[in-house]
C-alpha cells in the first residue's frame, strides 16, 4: 500500500529524500554480478546513497539540459576537480591563474604522484598527449576573460584535453564547449545553487559514455552530491537563468558607474578589473550573453579596505559568490597570495540603484578621510 502511495506522488518539487539505503525489489532479486547495466539498473532502483539517489539522478538530467552537456554532479568544486584529475590522470598540467583550492589539488598529486606542473606558456614546448591544459576563464577574483579558443587550438595540436572552469560564467553566459573545452567544470555551490547555502559541483562532458566512466569513478570516490543538498540544489535551478540574468545586468551598471566616477575617489580607486571593462574581441563573442557578476577593485591601502567592507550597509562582508545576495570580500582574509589591497565584489539581485548608493557612500566617506594624505 505505501508502495502505491508514493508511485502516486505529484509533488511539484521534488520531494526530500534523506534516506541512505533502499530496500531491495523481493520481485526482482537479481546478483550484482549479474546485472547487465549496473549504472542504469542503480538509476531506476537506488541501493546506496553513495553511488545514486533519486535527488542526484534528477539533479543531473536538469543539470546536463541547462549546461550543454552530460553532467556528472560532485560534493564540491574541488572534489570535481580531483576527479577530473584521477580519471584522465595526465602526466603534466598546464596553467597559470587558477583558483587556489584547484591549486593545491593538483600540488598534492605532484606530491604523491609527481605531476609535472608548466604555465600555460609551455604548452608549444612540452605538452603530450593525454596532458591537461586547465583555464579558469572568467577567473576569480578579477572577473576577467581569457581566450578560450586560443588555448583549445595550442591544446589540441599537441592532443592534450583542455579543462575549463566555468564557475564565474555558466551557461548562458558562456558555453565553453563552443570554444573547444573538452570537459567543462563548475562549482555549483556558486551561481548554480546561487542562495549560498549548499556546497556542489559538476563536471560536463561531451560523451556519455566519458560521463559514465566518471560516475563510476565517483561511487568508489565517494564523492557524490549529498541528499538534502541535491534537493536544494534542484530548488535553485528553478530560478537559475533568472538570478543569473539580473546579476550579470546589475554587474555592468556598478562596474560602469565606478568606471566613469572613478575620478571623484581617485584617492581611494587604484584600479578595477572585470570583463566589461575588457575591449579584446574574443571578451564579447565569449560572454555574448553577458558578464559574470564578479568583479574586483585595488585600493589604495590596506587601511582602505578594512574601512571600506565597515562602511557598506547592503554588501556583506563573506567569502564565496554567485548568491542572491551582494558580498564584498577583502580577499587577503581567504587568499595569501593575492595582492593585500584586493576587494571582490559578487554581486547579487538587488535593486543595482540600491547597491550604486551604498557604493558611492562607502567610497565618498573613504575619499574624504583620504583627500589629504
Ligand atoms: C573558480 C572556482 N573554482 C572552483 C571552486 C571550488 O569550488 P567549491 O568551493 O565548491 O569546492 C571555487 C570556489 O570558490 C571557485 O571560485
Amino acid at each position: 500500500m505505501l508502495t502505491v502511495i508514493l508511485m502516486k506522488i505529484s509533488d511539484i518539487a521534488p520531494p526530500i529524500n534523506v534516506s541512505t539505503t533502499y530496500r531491495y525489489d523481493e520481485h526482482n532479486l537479481i546478483p550484482a554480478a549479474e546485472v547487465k547495466d549496473f549504472l542504469s539498473s542503480i538509476e531506476e532502483n537506488p541501493v546506496y546513497s553513495r553511488e545514486s539517489h533519486a535527488n542526484s539522478s534528477r539533479v543531473q538530467k536538469v543539470l546536463s539540459k541547462v549546461l550543454n552537456g552530460h553532467a556528472v554532479i560532485y560534493n564540491s568544486g574541488c572534489s570535481a576537480f580531483h576527479a577530473l584529475m584521477c580519471h584522465y590522470n595526465p602526466k603534466r598540467i598546464f596553467f597559470d591563474e587558477s583558483y587556489f583550492g584547484i591549486k593545491a589539488i593538483a600540488n598534492l598529486i605532484t606530491r604523491n604522484y609527481g605531476l609535472k606542473q608548466y604555465s600555460l606558456k609551455d604548452i608549444d614546448k612540452f605538452a603530450q598527449e593525454g596532458d591537461i591544459i586547465h583555464i579558469e576563464t572568467p577567473l576569480n577574483p578579477f572577473g576577467t576573460a581569457i581566450n578560450i579558443k586560443e588555448i583549445a587550438v595550442k591544446a589540441h595540436a599537441k592532443k592534450a584535453l583542455l579543462s575549463v572552469d566555468s564557475t564565474l560564467a555558466p551557461p548562458p553566459l558562456q558555453n565553453a564547449f563552443d570554444f573547444g573545452a573538452d570537459i567543462v567544470l563548475h562549482s555549483a555551490t556558486k551561481y548554480l545553487g546561487g542562495h549560498s547555502d549548499l556546497l556542489a559541483g559538476v563536471l560536463v562532458v561531451k560523451t556519455e559514455k566519458e560521463a559514465r566512466a566518471l560516475i563510476e569513478d565517483r561511487i568508489h570516490l565517494g564523492t557524490n552530491i549529498g541528499n538534502l543538498e541535491s534537493f536544494l540544489l534542484l530548488r535553485s535551478l528553478r530560478t537559475y537563468e533568472m538570478r543569473l540574468s539580473t546579476q550579470s545586468q546589475n554587474v555592468v551598471k556598478i562596474v560602469n558607474f565606478l568606471e566613469t566616477n572613478r575620478c571623484q575617489y581617485k584617492n581611494v580607486i587604484q584600479h578595477i578589473y572585470h570583463s566589461s571593462l575588457q575591449k579584446e574581441v574574443f571578451v564579447s563573442e565569449q560572454l555574448s550573453k553577458g558578464h559574470t557578476a564578479v568583479f574586483a577593485v585595488i585600493f589604495k591601502s590596506q587601511e582602505q579596505c578594512k574601512n571600506f567592507v565597515q562602511y557598506l550597509k547592503y554588501f556583506q562582508h563573506a567569502t564565496s559568490l554567485g548568491g542572491v545576495e551582494s558580498l564584498v570580500e577583502w580577499r587577503a582574509m581567504s587568499d595569501p597570495d593575492i595582492d593585500p589591497c584586493l576587494i571582490r565584489f559578487s554581486i547579487g539581485c538587488e535593486n543595482a540603484e540600491d547597491l550604486i548608493e551604498d557604493l558611492k557612500s562607502a567610497l565618498c566617506r573613504l575619499e574624504k578621510e583620504n583627500i589629504n594624505m
